[in-house]
This record gives structure tokens, sequence and C-alpha cells, in this order.
């Protein structure tokens, strides 16, 4: 790496950690990222979440040189008709759920996030909400009350609330859902969890639950959504439906973009008494929609979501035959994978020596002893030869 850049990068740049990867990138392609100097990595996080048609895909690109010669940001949110949104919000409407008629876009998972708990108070008059151990729905106030790590909420309390906070995937515990409740909020599968997977059962008394209670289901879809567990949309897996449903990442195609989705009768509450109850200079951006556009139409076309079923339960099969001794576990739902190891150290050690292998994987933020496998849903079986190379001998080294 350019030392004068490090040095700059480390002096200019608010820092998020005392320990960043540091990899220079020079540019990205398909599944890797090229640093300079000439080492390339295979991007085994997909940008966490976020390339799951892989980097640089030419129907992206073409769609935002396409939206960039016409117009990039003309006014604010919600005033004028601007095709890009129009078409994605119908998309997505016509993908989802039935009960879904509409799509507020945002910049990012905990604005959409934010713009959701909202919907709900004013919609149900109640201000307390549930949530999950585990649990991660962004960094924002609100979002962050949510959070299912007491340690990452404890620096900045007093945050919104009040939260409860029920263990994940616990039936019992459901009771404690009652009529103060405004909304609920779920990953369908946690990710910063651990990637822990909910039972079908548990989902659908969740969903009964907040039914005779009035409290809004919403669920957090913003790294299950677009194809990653091997559905278009996690919830598929569950044959539940909630009231609302939070996308971002993927969602964009690359470039930043959320949106919170559900009924005109519950997201509508934003429009009226007072109007303007929630807007957002630059969210839904044209660019953004119409990279989000031809991202979503990929998937489709190229049936990407039953790529990664197939994949996932292959590289999961793989990576069992390891059988490696500091492994205690694997699981995972399409291309979300977790590898549980023995110690937190352990998986630190695990992280830095793949990417020393030259593949990108991080640790969970909720649980430190599993590393997260996210691959872009593009994925080769080269490529995949590779990660499991380069994690095997990552392993051996421990
Ligand atoms: C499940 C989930 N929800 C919400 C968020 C927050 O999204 P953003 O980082 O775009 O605010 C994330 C981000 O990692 C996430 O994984």
């Amino acid at each position: 790496m350019d030392n004068k850049l490090r040095g700059d990068f480390l002096r200019y740049l608010a820092q998020t950690s005392p320990d960043p990867i540091g990899i220079e990138v020079e540019r990205a392609a398909g599944s890797w990222l090229y640093a300079r100097g000439g080492r390339r990595y295979l991007d085994f996080i997909s940008g966490i979440g976020v390339a799951n048609l892989g980097h640089g895909h030419p129907a992206v690109l073409g769609a935002i040189k396409r939206q960039a010669e016409r117009y990039l940001h003309v006014m604010v949110y919600g005033e004028y008709v601007l095709d890009a949104q129009v078409e994605l919000a119908r998309r997505l409407t016509q993908l989802l759920p039935p009960n879904v008629e509409q799509v507020y876009f945002t910049n990012s998972g905990a604005e959409a996030i934010e713009g959701a708990l909202k919907a709900a108070r004013k919609y149900t008059g109640r201000s307390a909400f549930a949530a999950f151990d585990g649990a991660y729905h962004g960094d924002t106030m609100a979002a962050l009350a949510l959070a299912g790590n007491a340690a990452f909420r404890a620096p900045f309390e007093p945050l919104p609330g009040p939260v409860r906070h029920l263990p994940y995937g616990d039936r019992a515990a459901l009771g404690a859902i009652d009529e103060s409740i405004a909304a609920v909020v779920i990953e369908p599968v946690q990710a910063e969890g651990g990637v822990r997977i909910p039972s079908v059962d548990f989902v659908h008394a969740l969903r009964e639950r907040c039914t005779q209670t009035g409290a809004v289901l919403i669920f957090d879809e913003v790294l299950t959504g677009l194809g990653r567990t091997g559905e278009l949309f996690a919830l598929e897996h569950f044959g539940a439906a909630p009231d609302l449903i939070v996308l971002a990442k993927a969602l964009g195609g690359g470039m930043p973009l959320g949106a919170f989705c559900g009924s005109a009768a519950l997201i509508g509450v934003l429009a009226r008494d007072p109007p303007l109850g929630h807007i957002t200079t630059f969210g839904g951006h044209p660019l953004s929609c119409a990279a989000g556009l031809a991202a979503l139409e990929t998937l489709a076309a190229e049936r990407l979501p039953q790529r990664a079923a197939e994949v996932g339960d292959a590289l999961m099969e793989r990576l069992a035959a390891l059988m490696h001794p500091a492994i205690s576990a694997i699981r995972g739902i399409g291309l979300l994978i977790g590898i549980e190891l023995q110690s937190a150290e352990l998986t630190r050690r695990f992280v830095a020596g793949c990417v020393e292998a030259g593949v990108i994987v991080n640790w969970t933020l909720n649980c430190d002893t599993v590393v997260r496998i996210a691959p872009p849903l593009t994925i080769t079986p080269g490529e995949i030869d590779f990660a499991i190379g380069a994690i095997e001998s990552a392993l051996n080294k421990l």
C-alpha cells in the first residue's frame, strides 16, 4: 500500500475501529477487489451484502450511465414524477406480498427503519417497540435502540423507546407483545446476530401475535432481501407477510438506496396531519433507482435467488467436509452462511488468515465467534474453489 495514502487515510478520515483492513482498492470487478500493487481479493462479503450481482455488472453500469445523461438530482423527494422511482416501486410491489402497495425510498437501511417506526407509531397511536436479542437494524438513534446487543446501546442512552428486547426464535416470549406495542421489528434471518434462522412456527406465531394485538410487524430484509437467502425475499421461506418490509443494501445495485414498503393506509399516515411527516432530500435518488431497477431485473432474469440456494447448499457441504476441529458449527440459508468457531480469539485470527490468503470475510457484530460468508450471488465454481483453498489454509494456521 502507498504509505502516504495510508497515512492520510488514518489522518483525515474519521476511523470506525482501531485496526482497519486498509486494503487500497484500485478497482472492483465481478467477485474481486483489485488492490494497488496488483494483489486481488475475493469479496466473500459482497461489500457487506450490497454487491449481489458482483461488482460493476454491465446492466447496472449501463442504467446509471443512461440516467446520468438525463438528470441526477432534480428536486426534493416526493414532488416530481421520476420514472426510475416509479418503475422500481411498481416492480417491488409486484414482487412483494399483495398487502404491499407502496414504497417509500430512503438513502439507507437505518433511515428506512426510522421511517417504518414513525409510520407504525402514527398509525397505531402507540409508542413502544419490540425487537430481538442479537438484532442489528442500523446505527441511527431509534435503529440503535432496537439493537440486540446492550454493549452497543449503552454509550448512547437514553435512546428512543421504550423497547422490549425479546429472545429471538422463542415462541414462549411472544406474550410480551401486547396492546402497548406500536411495532415489532425482526430480521427474518439474523446476520449480525451470528447467522440465526428462526423456525417457520416461530415466525407464524409472531405474525399471529401481532395481528391479535394490533402491533405493526416490520421485517428488516436489509441484508436478506434481493436473493441473498435463496428466495427473492426471506419472508418467502416462512410464508408470512409482514405489515412493513424494509430493504436497502443490494436494493440500489451498488448505489445507496433503502426503502420501506407496505399498505397505502399504513405508509400514507406520513403524508398528512401534518403533511411532510417524513422527508429526505436524496431518498430515492434517480441514479440509485435506475441502478436498482436494472439490478432487480437482472436478478430475476438470471434466476439468481435460485442460484444462491443451490450454490449455498454446495458451499456449506464443502465447508462441512473440511471437518476442522476449530469449527463448532456451520449454518446458513442460500448464500448467507455462518461459520462458528470455538472462541472469539480463533475467530479473529481466522478472519485475518482468510484476508491474508486473499478472501475477504468478517465476523458478525453481535456474535464474535461467527464469521459471515455472503459472496456475490454470481460467484463462479472456480472462485468457490479458490475460497475453499484459502479458508482451509487459514484454518490450518490457527
Ligand atoms: C439487517 C440490517 N438492518 C439495517 C441495517 C442498516 O443499514 P444501513 O447501514 O444502510 O443504515 C443493516 C446494515 O448492516 C442490516 O444488516
